[in-house]
């Protein structure tokens, strides 16, 4: 048996089931991991993943060991993490895990640093977290590393700053910049799942409900277009004049978030910067209001001026807490304020983390053969890899397109043929 840290190992099978569930939806990783078992692309390399936990996470490490990978798991964040499937992972799939749900910060920090122990040579991020760990406390392991891969905008935006600064000691692709991940996962995966988990911890109607998305990216994108579909009157906030002009043009409302606090049922942060709400929107709050994060980090709202302005606090339901302010208006604070899609809810559909993982494992094989071409910077997703990935997704969904036809091909290349 692996060494491992889970919360019980008894839950194993359950999570075994759920694993072969979400696998029934991923053809693109299945075709990858065929490959991978005959052709080892990853033979003997020591990988290290800081994931969510996940039933997708789980097909993504067979696959990986699929393709001969030496591969270790801990969680991306103290509250994503399913305990049935990281009991899967010991147990079925001999990958040793690092992960329980609601661990504290401190445990958080100690599975990644069990993770590193493993002395990787390729990393594998959704956050960066392992990548700013290696650059800080662990910096004896950075020699064995030759490169990494990065899961989400949070990650990538950090990962482009450390580039910039000249701090990075190793390559890493951006998986999140891939057409076939930011198109699909961050806008209807998030999209989705928040709406999910902001159901499951509230049983709330969302038709008629004024629901205000904070950041018009490709999260809040999915977001606003999903709630508007259930009914719900939905405001978006913005810093990005673009951004704004095109949720405006969407036909949704735009306005500044305090004054749509003072409005609000339901308020989503998808922006992945600090102190999106803060407490100005909380004294102008409705009593009532529901507050959620589904942005990588638990920084996007302000919970410890919420925590300070309280006079009274109470968990009501899980993943609910009540704060009473002063005038007694009540505010009922999400799963903690971290990425509440994957804290009451099980994350992206895996029809979507097909696709972003299948960037994981193929990115990863790219990373193997070529990271001594490779400098210290931050590189895009190979276009070819995102060609591979949706020709091989429309393929598994049934579905035929048009090809050019070669007059197409040189009309589409020439420039003197006018009307
Ligand atoms: N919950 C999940 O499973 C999940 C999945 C994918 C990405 N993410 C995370 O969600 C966050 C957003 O990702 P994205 O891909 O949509 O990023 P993005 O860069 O496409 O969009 C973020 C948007 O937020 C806006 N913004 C920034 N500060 C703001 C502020 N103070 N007020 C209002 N808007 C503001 C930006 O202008 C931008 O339009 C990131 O942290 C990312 O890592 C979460």
């Amino acid at each position: 048996m692996a060494k491992y840290d889970v919360k019980d190992m008894k839950l194993a099978k359950k999570g075994r089931l759920r694993i072969e569930w979400a696998a029934m939806d991923m053809p693109v990783l299945e075709s990858i991991k065929t490959r991978f078992k005959k052709e080892k692309p990853l033979k003997g390399v020591r990988m290290s993943a800081c994931l969510h936990v996940t039933t997708e996470t789980a097909n993504l490490m067979e696959t990986l060991k699929a393709g001969g990978a030496d591969v270790v798991l801990c969680a991306s964040n103290p509250l994503s993490t399913q305990d049935d499937v990281a009991a899967a992972c010991v147990q079925y799939f001999k990958v040793p895990t690092y992960s329980i749900k609601g661990e504290d910060n401190k445990t958080y920090y100690r599975h990644i640093e069990s993770a590193l122990a493993h002395k990787p040579q390729i990393t594998m991020d959704d956050g960066a977290d392992l990548v700013s760990v290696l650059h800080t406390s662990k910096k004896n392991l950075l020699k064995h590393v030759i490169g990494g891969t990065e899961e989400t905008t949070t990650g990538v935006i950090r990962l482009k700053a450390m580039a910039q600064e000249g701090v990075l000691k190793y390559p890493i692709v951006a998986v999140n910049d891939a057409f076939t991940k930011y198109l699909f996962d961050n806008r209807y995966g998030t999209g989705q799942s928040t709406l999910d988990g902001i159901m499951r911890a509230t049983n709330r109607l969302i038709a008629g409900s004024v629901l205000v998305v904070c950041g018009y990216g490709w999260c809040g994108r999915g977001l606003a277009m999903k709630a508007k579909g259930m009914g719900a009157k939905v405001i978006v906030t913005e810093v990005d004049p673009l951004r704004a002009l095109e949720a405006t043009m969407d036909g949704f409302d735009v306005m500044p978030v305090l004054e749509a606090s003072a409005v609000g049922d339901i308020f989503v942060t998808v922006t992945g910067d600090i102190n999106v709400i803060s407490k100005g929107c909380f004294r102008k709050m409705k009593d009532g209001a529901i507050v959620a994060n589904s942005g990588h980090f638990n920084v996007e709202i302000d919970t410890a001026s919420l925590k300070k302005m309280a006079k009274k606090k109470r968990t009501i339901r899980d993943y609910v807490e009540e704060y009473t302010l002063p005038g007694n208006r009540r505010v009922y604070l999400l799963g903690e304020g971290r990425l509440i899609n994957l804290a009451s809810a099980e994350g992206h559909p895996s029809q979507v983390m097909d696709m972003s993982f299948a960037n994981q494992a193929l990115c990863a094989e790219y990373m193997v053969k070529n990271a001594k071409k490779l400098t210290n910077t931050v590189y895009s997703v190979p276009k070819a890899i995102d060609e591979k990935i949706s020709s091989t997704k429309l393929k598994a969904m049934g579905i035929r397109i048009d090809r050019l036809t070669a007059e197409q091909k040189k009309y589409l290349s020439s420039w003197e043929m006018g009307t």
